[in-house]
């Protein structure tokens, strides 16, 4: 089985689809690697490094010319996979809600698209969980993104010339990024406080030293529910969240948002009027300024000032620490890839009724067969 690995085309993607570490077990199963020139260099990984662990290296052509498997960090133009086998896998990051034409390509291409980010959360498949993987590095880098914009410090200091407060920090969302976001912000010696309107994650901000600032006016979502993701919340509740963040807004340095609902927007959290009441100097990061923006007036891809307040609106933050996003992606899926891996036939199969191959299996013998996409 071949595996071709695409250098990013998209703007601003620094990531890679494998690295050497992962070169080597791909070949270790059984498959070759074809890596396009150049494609580990913005992640640091030179093609030497490739070679010397076994990948071949080519023009994007010969890369694709045979590929059983095409990986990718973003969904690849269907125009740049001409000349792509019909049948051949493309395995990334797909993006199928915004990007519906070019899962509808890829089917008219008769490729297989598997989407990773439709990867179930189940526990089987937690080491090919790439929003895992990602979000946790992105909750990461957007505090040091907060710190780096913010004119104060993190900790308390106390020194011969006076004391210097700590800075309060407010994390709006607790899923992955914002559990991440809690405990680097501790570790900077802030004081942290966070939300969410899943019931579930008020004990996960309190064991990470954080106060859990909580709507008591209005039930959130209680249990898993939708395996683990929030729904768009009742105009009540809406409501109350919007009170509550309006007192407490106030009184912090820096607010880091990562809100979302899957295929929906971003649910807007604080209005132009709540930003307004911060401190002026005081720093918000917009984790979700692609899907739509938590913050009114974040724009994506800049830094912008209101009222004082600097709103922060990196595109794709994954990509900023895009070694280390790369190493953990690459592993991702590797740990799928490998999962399905028959030996016998010397290649992936993936079975039709497999719960993961059903959540990430977008098109099939020239077909959309995705019921997220469908339904
Ligand atoms: P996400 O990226 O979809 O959303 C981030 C957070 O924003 C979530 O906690 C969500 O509840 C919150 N949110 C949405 N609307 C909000 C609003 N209006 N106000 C305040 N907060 C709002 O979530 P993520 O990071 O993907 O994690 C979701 C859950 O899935 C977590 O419980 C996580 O532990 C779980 N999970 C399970 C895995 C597994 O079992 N394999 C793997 C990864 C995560």
């Amino acid at each position: 089985m071949k595996l071709a690995v695409l250098r990013e085309a998209a703007d601003g993607e620094r990531r890679v689809a494998v690295t050497p570490e992962i070169v080597r077990k791909y070949i270790a199963l059984g498959a070759s690697v074809a890596v396009e020139a150049g494609a580990g260099l913005s992640a640091t990984i030179a093609d030497a490094d490739f070679e010397a662990a076994g990948a071949t290296l080519g023009a994007r052509e010969q890369v694709l010319r045979d590929a059983d498997a095409i990986l990718g960090v973003q969904g690849p133009d269907p125009v740049s996979l001409e000349g792509a086998k019909p049948g051949a896998l493309v395995v990334a990051s797909l993006d199928p809600f915004r990007q519906r034409e070019r899962v509808d390509a890829y089917a008219a291409a008769g490729l297989e698209a598997l989407a990773m980010e439709f990867m179930p959360r189940i526990t089987r498949a937690q080491s090919m969980d790439i929003l895992s993987s990602q979000s946790n590095l992105a909750g990461y880098k957007a505090v040091l993104d907060a710190a780096s914009e913010y004119g104060r410090a993190f900790p308390m200091m106390m020194t011969a010339a006076g004391t210097i407060s700590a800075a309060r920090v407010f994390i709006m969302g607790v899923g992955v990024a914002g559990l991440e976001a809690i405990a680097t912000a501790r570790r900077l010696g802030a004081m942290v406080s966070a939300t969410d309107v899943r019931a579930a994650t008020k004990e996960q901000i309190e064991s990470l030293g954080a106060k859990a600032i909580f709507v008591d006016k209005v039930a959130g979502i209680e249990g898993e529910g939708a395996g683990g993701y929030a729904t768009e919340m009742s105009d009540e509740y809406k409501a109350a969240q919007a009170d509550l963040v309006s007192s407490h807004i106030a009184k912090q340095d820096i607010v880091i948002t990562t809100a979302l609902i899957p295929g929906r927007p971003a649910p807007r959290l604080i209005s132009d009027a709540q930003l307004a009441t911060m401190r002026p100097g005081s720093v918000v990061v917009d984790l979700a300024v692609e899907q739509g923006g938590n913050v009114e007036g974040a724009v994506a891809g800049e830094i912008v000032e209101r009222h004082g307040v600097k709103i922060v609106g990196h595109r794709n933050v994954p990509s900023r620490l895009a070694a280390d996003t790369s190493a953990l992606f690459a592993r991702n899926l590797y740990n799928f890839l490998s999962a399905f891996w028959d030996k016998e036939a010397g290649r992936v199969v993936l079975p039709d009724d497999d719960e993961i191959v059903k959540g990430v299996r977008l098109t099939q013998g020239g077909k959309v067969v995705s019921d997220r996409l469908l339904g």
